[in-house]
């Protein structure tokens, strides 16, 4: 059986850290200058979050759907958006069940969101993925890594052989976490053609003291 889709806590994320969400992720960039040469236009921000990817992208001139579990990402986003003067769809909803017709994005960009899930559901939010691109369209999504610290914590407890329940306080407790290694990602696109897979270490600190975490991020064309 499936797990209960658990979305952020947006309400629970430390003072200190609420900017990290309102900056693009580093990768980003690449993906409006890749996406912008490719032609690409109608953009899904799958997981949308605070909306700093939404933004960005709408501010490239990128037609942005805004999408998110809980509505206050989806809210904040939609305000940001009014702010700024940018025209952005925003929708409330569950990737394992995208409210978006069949072939209707060109790109869709996903930064730590599938992993919220079990093996069950992130095989379902990539076909639902697979569903929603165009034929020739891409998706750039991120994966927690095996390697990473979360699925080696012992007082995280395990739901199936890829997945924990996230137990540090915060935004995310409660949240499954579903954790990769290569084969799996493999298995899991096997639908599309892979263009690139990177294995990439970010280093932070948090709770006084530094944490490393391990991420795959893929780039998939239909
Ligand atoms: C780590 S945050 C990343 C937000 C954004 N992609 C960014 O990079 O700023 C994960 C987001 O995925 C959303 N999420 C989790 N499970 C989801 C689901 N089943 N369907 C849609 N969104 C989900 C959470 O609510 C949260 O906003």
């Amino acid at each position: 059986m499936m797990v209960e889709s658990k979305g952020w806590d947006w309400n629970n994320v430390a003072e200190d850290e609420k900017g990290i969400w309102l900056e693009p992720a580093v990768e980003s960039y690449y993906f409006v200058d890749r996406w912008t040469k490719k032609g690409y236009k109608k953009f899904l921000d799958l997981g949308c979050g605070m909306g700093r990817h939404s933004i960005q992208f709408a501010k490239a001139g990128f037609e942005v759907n805004a999408f998110d579990l809980m509505d206050e990402a989806v809210n904040s986003t939609m305000k940001w958006a009014e702010k700024e003067g940018l025209s952005i769809t925003g929708k409330t909803g569950d990737m394992l069940a995208l409210p978006y017709e069949d072939s209707s994005m060109d790109c869709i960009f996903c930064r730590n969101v599938i992993q919220h899930s079990d093996t069950e559901g992130v095989n379902k939010a990539i076909s639902e993925i697979y569903r929603v691109l165009k034929k020739g369209g891409e998706c750039y999504f991120t994966l927690a890594s095996k390697s990473t610290h979360g699925f080696k914590a012992t007082d995280w407890p395990l739901l199936d052989k890829n997945t924990k329940i996230c137990k540090t306080p915060g935004p995310e407790y409660d949240v499954p976490h579903y954790f990769a290694d290569y084969d799996d990602i493999f298995e899991l696109c096997k639908a599309f053609k892979i263009e690139k897979i990177y294995h990439v270490e970010n280093y932070y600190e948090q709770f006084g003291h530094g944490h490393s975490s391990f991420h795959y991020h893929v780039i998939i064309e239909k």
